[in-house]
């Protein structure tokens, strides 16, 4: 099964325009997609994934040339981690949020709704907070909170009471359990929906799990510093509140010259061809 397929790889190559020599941060590496891509034209890269399967894989599909260096790290730490390996003056810098096929397929990994496993969803396992925790722990009204605001959830009330009363016979301990609570709420209220009743719960809690949002919001300043005038910061978001903290920070931050009045998404083609893309947002800026 393939790894992950690289979203709006042709957009990105664009604006980031590799030349050879040049030094590029992929702050979110993942199956090393729009790595190849940039390697391929010469130019150097620092690969960054807290997910160590990520970096493994990486080692062992890609040629690691001496111009791909690999970091396991947190985009939050940015600025150190590009100074520890020598990046600190860059050309290019992408994100690319969210987490790859290759998490969200692996039952293991505990993210997917589709296939049981265990209610883990964490990127690094070496965090210590799991979906299972928050799930079976949280106080009711916590849990409401956390469906509503990180996944826009409109039975999050609903959602936090029945995990609840679930809760109490058994500790809920698979994606697969969950799943079917969320789902006979919505059976109950008979609304159907195109997407699966369990994709924004699932969201919510691998934001809370990963913090997804505070590191973006941690990390989307130290590209100011790292980046050369003239250099490029590409994002690609998947949902809307990752895409208002980068539209945000591009609107409030003096040292960039934003490149997309609009945010780019897929085309047809690449909608089809991988679903998944379907709600990619890219934007980028240039430093001034
Ligand atoms: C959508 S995938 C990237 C795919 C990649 N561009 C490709 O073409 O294969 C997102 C990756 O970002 C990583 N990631 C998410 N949040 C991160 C963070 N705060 N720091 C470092 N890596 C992160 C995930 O582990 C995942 O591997």
């Amino acid at each position: 099964m393939i790894y992950h397929a690289p979203v709006l790889l042709h957009a990105c190559l664009d604006f980031i325009d590799p030349k050879p020599g040049d030094l590029i941060i992929d702050a979110t590496i993942g199956g090393g997609g729009h790595t190849e891509e940039i390697l391929k034209k010469g130019a150097k890269v620092l690969g960054i994934d807290r997910d160590p399967d990520a970096i493994e894989h990486i080692k062992r599909e890609l040629e690691i040339a001496e111009n791909l260096r690999l970091a396991k790290g947190n985009f939050s730490d940015l600025g150190q981690i590009a100074r520890e390996n020598g990046f600190d003056k860059v050309d290019g810098i992408i994100f690319d949020l969210g987490v790859s096929s290759h998490q969200l397929d692996e039952p293991s990994r505990g993210f997917s709704f589709r296939r049981d496993g265990p209610l883990d969803m964490r990127m690094d396992p070496s965090l210590t907070l799991r979906a299972k925790d928050i799930i079976n722990n949280f106080p009711e009204r916590k849990l409401d909170e956390i469906f509503k605001t990180y996944g826009q959830e409109k039975f999050s009330r609903a959602i936090a009471h029945a995990a609840c009363i679930s809760r109490q016979i058994k500790p809920v301990e698979t994606t697969g359990e969950l799943a079917e609570i969320i789902r006979e709420v919505y059976v109950k209220r008979h609304v159907r929906e195109k997407i699966d009743p369990a994709t924004r719960t699932f969201q919510a809690l691998r934001i809370v799990v990963n913090s997804e949002l505070l590191n973006l919001e941690e990390s989307l300043p130290q590209t100011e510093e790292l980046l050369k005038i003239g250099g490029r910061l590409v994002i690609i978001s998947f949902h809307s509140l990752e895409d208002g903290i980068v539209k945000r920070f591009f609107k409030q931050s003096r040292s960039f010259m934003v490149l997309t009045k609009k945010p780019i998404g897929p085309q047809d083609e690449e909608m089809r061809a991988n679903p998944r893309s379907r709600s990619a947002k890219l934007r980028a800026a240039e430093k001034v």
